[in-house]
């Protein structure tokens, strides 16, 4: 997949419609994406839910939507998000570390939980003795693409430690709750070798609930967004968890339905962050030579958290020929606002090699649908939030989100 489909052409389009910096979304990558989550290989039933904390556009996820992808929130105010955004009750499932206050209300509307601690099992069956949940654990191990992002293992508070199992047990007995699905998501970025063991963990699980009819694998597939990384082939590491699903109904006469819930698969090659240069300065000959792009931290945050690695591209206004390694920084008053640093050190500057540029040239930046415009440092220097766009597949452009505006941006501030 080519994720720095903006060419000029395009670029200049989206330039007189909204501005720059701008997230562009491409409608013929959504499509593709959804296809291969949905063909994961399963035994007896997939559902994919989009972990709508990717990206949260009303767009987007009506695009899921009429693919046939459901969602997965992680708080309650995404799950009142899905639902403005039509997506039925009844397609959400909310996993989260802070329990509603209105959970129960949600619960009768049709949304499922997957209680994630002993406490919000407890408040779930005293709210609503007798109905169905699903119980997320930490099955003990963990994976991801940095120690950020690893949710599994001893050092992660997310899901209900494996070994609380006899006092999920309890509470499910106290409070007649049918527990009817399992959920593991061990980090965001997981080695393939990782969702074998993580698969027979869960079914582990599964085996301690006669009631379970459902196991959520969660999400968490890598992705290539440079060209030397490699993105998951979700039909190499399906096909032995699948296996694992038939061994597991041969033995226990139960075939039980898969979930899964990817985010950064199904999104974070579908974007990118169009900008503009908006300054060239040098430190000397042993220095560096930095891009100043009208974008940043505001937009992008994830080099200055991660020290992850995001294509990027010059557009030229007037064509000139040759390379020049750059630093390239956002416009945040602040040293860290970098976003081209070594892979996984976000202080070391790391020069990226690109085509000569010059100020008033574009700079599009890939890989940048998951975790970007969903969570950034918004607002910081009063940066308004930048506008997003989707590219349909007939070739034109839609504005699905407008640029904030002062007014918007100062909007709940009281005066004295
Ligand atoms: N399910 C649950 C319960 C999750 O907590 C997450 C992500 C997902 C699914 C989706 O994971 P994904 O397929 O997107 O890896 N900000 C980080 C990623 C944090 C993920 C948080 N939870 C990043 O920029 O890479």
């Amino acid at each position: 997949m080519n994720n720095l489909f903006v060419d000029l052409p395009t670029a200049h389009k989206i330039a007189a419609l909204c501005g720059t910096p701008t997230f562009v979304y491409s409608e013929k990558a959504l499509n593709e994406t959804a296809a291969a989550v949905l063909a994961f290989p399963n035994a007896y039933g997939l559902t994919v839910r989009y972990a709508m904390k990717a990206s949260s556009n009303a767009a987007i996820l009506k695009t899921f939507r009429r693919l046939g992808i459901q969602i997965d929130a992680s708080t309650g105010h995404e799950v009142h998000r899905a639902m403005r955004a039509g997506i039925p009750a009844i397609h959400i499932c909310l996993s989260t570390q802070e329990l509603p206050a209105d959970f129960a209300a949600l619960l009768d509307l049709g949304i499922t939980i997957n209680a994630c601690s002993l406490s919000q099992l407890e408040k779930i069956g005293r709210a609503r003795p007798g109905s169905k949940v699903g119980v997320r654990f930490n099955p003990g191990t963990g994976s991801g693409g940095t120690k950020k992002t690893n949710t599994g293992g001893p050092a992660s508070s997310f899901g209900i430690w494996h070994e609380q199992l006899p006092d999920v047990q309890k509470l499910v007995a106290a409070h007649r709750l049918n527990v009817f699905k399992i959920h593991t998501h061990i980090g965001s970025g997981s080695d393939p070798e990782v969702w074998v063991k993580v698969s027979t963990l869960s079914l582990n699980l599964v085996r301690q609930f006669p009631t379970v009819t459902h196991l959520d694998l969660g999400g968490g597939y890598k992705v290539a967004r440079m060209p030397h990384e490699k993105t998951t082939d979700l039909q190499l590491i399906g096909a032995p968890v699948k296996q694992l699903f038939q061994d597991f109904a041969r033995e226990t006469g139960r075939q039980i339905h898969l979930e899964i819930e990817p985010g950064t698969y199904l999104v974070a090659n579908t974007c990118c962050l169009l900008t503009t240069i908006q300054d060239k300065v040098d430190t000397g000959t042993d220095g560096y030579r930095f891009l100043k792009i009208d974008a940043g931290m505001t937009e992008l945050c994830r080099p200055s958290l991660y020290g992850s690695q995001h294509p990027m591209a010059v557009l030229q206004q007037t064509p000139s020929a040759g390379n020049e390694p750059y630093i390239v920084v956002g416009h945040c008053c602040e040293s860290g606002d970098m976003l081209t640093p070594a892979a996984g050190e976000p202080e070391t500057l790391e020069p990226r090699t690109l085509a000569k540029a010059q100020i008033g040239d574009y700079l599009v930046i890939g890989g940048a649908g998951a975790y970007c415009s969903s969570m950034s440092t918004k607002n910081y220097n009063s940066f308004p939030e930048a506008p997003e766009v989707l590219l349909k597949t007939d070739g034109s452009v839609a504005l699905i989100r407008r640029r904030q505006t002062l007014d918007q941006v100062l909007e709940n501030e009281v005066a004295l």
